[in-house]
């Protein structure tokens, strides 16, 4: 068995690799949740992903000159804006080849080959030395990970003394009433999800593993509207998810992610700590 093909990855891989691309080409390149100020704000999918992207990078606060890790790639987008907006240089991991290959070919397009480097890593193995970078961030893939503790302790290990970490990760809230754990449950066994994090397991593994001045917000506010603004976008490629996964799933995909954008359990949280 490859790494590739790891019980751990084959999950991610089928999403990302998989009905992941369709979901892609109709949401844009920013794998992840939009940012919206408040019920007025009606900014574009475009704008409030950057924006979120934006959160992330004035969280991290890098120096200019600076190496900072991307846990989680995807195809690079917010590596490309992070180090045009803050003049790093990023390394970025995921599970994912097709993703490196499409991000190096991205970057490389962009003009930043030199500046924004993706390769296949394993976050919860990183194949970093101790200490090797000046800051990190996960931006949502930690909900991916076999062991969100596991990935905050490499995080540790390969930032310096004084290093940034910034997280934006799907999560979930309580009370988890009955209705809410089957939307939560399928969250899980559709989207590559090894389990939704908690707040307070964040700030007990962030604790354990040595980070300080760690503040965690909870934006489910700013960001929930993802889900029907995903499933209005995906409802335009219907006809290529049904092709590659049926009608039936297809169906079930897009009733469960507005499901999900409407439970009081479905949450979301930007935290910001320091390696001690
Ligand atoms: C929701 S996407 C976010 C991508 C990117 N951060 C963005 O915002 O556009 C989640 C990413 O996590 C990556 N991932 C999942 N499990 C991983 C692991 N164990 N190690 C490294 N990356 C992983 C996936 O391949 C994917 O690139």
């Amino acid at each position: 068995m490859t790494l590739d093909q790891s019980p751990a990855h084959s999950d991610v891989l089928n999403v990302y690799d998989g009905f992941g691309r369709i979901y892609g080409s109709a949401w844009g390149p920013n794998i992840h949740y939009g940012y919206w100020e408040n019920d007025a704000d009606d900014s574009s999918v475009e704008e409030a992903t950057d924006r979120l992207t934006d959160l992330m990078i004035s969280g991290l606060a890098a120096q200019p000159g600076q190496r900072v890790l991307d846990i989680g790639c995807g195809i690079g987008y917010p590596a490309q804006r992070l180090v045009r907006t803050s003049d790093v240089d990023v390394v970025g991991i995921t599970v994912s080849r097709i993703q490196v290959a499409d991000a190096t070919k991205l970057a490389a397009e962009a003009g930043l080959a030199d500046r924004a480097t993706f390769q296949f890593g394993d976050a919860m193995d990183m194949p970093f030395p101790d200490g090797s970078f000046d800051a990190a961030w996960a931006f949502e893939s930690m909900w991916h990970m076999p062991d969100r503790g596991q990935v905050i302790s490499e995080a540790a290990r390969v930032l310096r003394p004084g290093g940034r970490l910034a997280i934006a990760d799907v999560i979930q809230r309580d009370p988890i009433t009955p209705e809410g754990r089957v939307v939560l449950d399928h969250v899980v066994e559709h989207y590559g999800v090894r389990s939704l994090g908690t707040v307070d397991e964040y700030r007990k593994a962030l604790a354990d593993n040595g980070f300080v001045d760690v503040e965690i917000t909870d934006i489910t506010d700013n960001v929930i509207r993802t889900l029907g603004l995903m499933a209005d976008a995906v409802e335009t490629v219907r006809d290529k998810l049904a092709e590659l996964v049926g009608e039936e799933q297809a169906a079930s995909l897009l009733h469960f992610m507005r499901e999900f954008g409407s439970v009081p359990e479905s949450g979301y949280l930007f935290l910001t700590a320091v390696r001690a």
